[in-house]
């Protein structure tokens, strides 16, 4: 074991609770785990760039941009292991791997509905994409008013030695719906808080705002975009 590598895994502070001969066996599985997420942090790359580059195309055919911003993360190391006993799997990286879609996620925050389906049929079209899942919650909304696009594809991402399939989230969605999504989040995450009806009948009424919102923006572009 390098020293290098064992300043990343911070030895000194865990170190004190590993049992004797334990060391080597950790450091193994955080290399594994460590690789792991670098593999999934090139598959984000790799989705961004393809976000970033039908952005440019479009920009250059009609003079505006789809994308008004790209948010990516990787799924924290607690938050992977929450999943896997919330699902009753045993943790280990061949069955993160396996069970979990959402361990690479990409949010693209569009400026118009049209926009979100526009880019989620050019990805799909690429040939080395693959769908694997997609749910429309803006064709059909959650029971609390959630609106977006998801959807779960593999990308190849090549190494120096070996082409590796990774799957990635891909939430795709309006200012608007972000706004109220992102709102709703911090309102209503992991908070053993029971929302009354009528607090939840309001959340619901402000995504119905947010929906008409996009339906009128929608509306003042067309009507712009029939005069050019
Ligand atoms: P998870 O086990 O939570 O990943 O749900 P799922 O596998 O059934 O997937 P789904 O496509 O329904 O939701 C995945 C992700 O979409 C979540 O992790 C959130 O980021 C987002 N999401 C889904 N529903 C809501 C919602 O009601 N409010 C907000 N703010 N985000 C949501
Ligand atoms: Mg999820």
């Amino acid at each position: 074991m390098m020293q290098k590598d064992k300043e990343q895994y911070n030895v000194k502070q865990i170190q004190p609770f590993l049992a004797e001969g334990a060391e080597e066996h950790f450091f193994q599985i955080m290399q594994g785990y460590n690789r792991m997420m670098a593999y999934y942090r090139c598959a984000i790359m790799e989705v961004e760039t393809k976000f970033n580059v039908l952005n440019e195309e479009f920009s250059l055919q009609h003079d505006r941009n789809p994308i008004s911003g790209i948010k990516s993360r990787l799924k924290s190391l607690p938050s992977i292991r929450e999943k896997m006993d919330r699902k009753g799997l045993e943790f280990n990286l061949q069955n993160v791997e396996k069970e979990l879609n959402d361990v690479a996620g990409v949010r693209v925050i569009c400026s118009f509905v049209e926009d979100v389906y526009l880019l989620a049929d050019a990805l799909l079209k690429q040939d080395d994409i693959t769908l694997l899942e997609k749910k429309d919650y803006i064709a059909h909304p959650k029971e609390n008013g959630y609106r977006s696009l998801h959807l779960i594809v593999t990308v190849p991402i090549f190494l120096e030695h070996e082409k590796r399939i990774m799957k990635v989230e891909i939430q795709l969605r309006t200012i608007a719906m972000d706004f109220w999504a992102s709102l709703e989040h911090q309102i209503c995450y992991k908070k053993d808080f029971e929302f009354t009806e009528i607090m939840a009948k309001e959340l619901y009424e402000c995504a119905q705002l947010s929906a008409d919102l996009d339906t009128r923006m929608d509306n003042l572009r067309s009507q712009v975009d029939l005069q050019k």
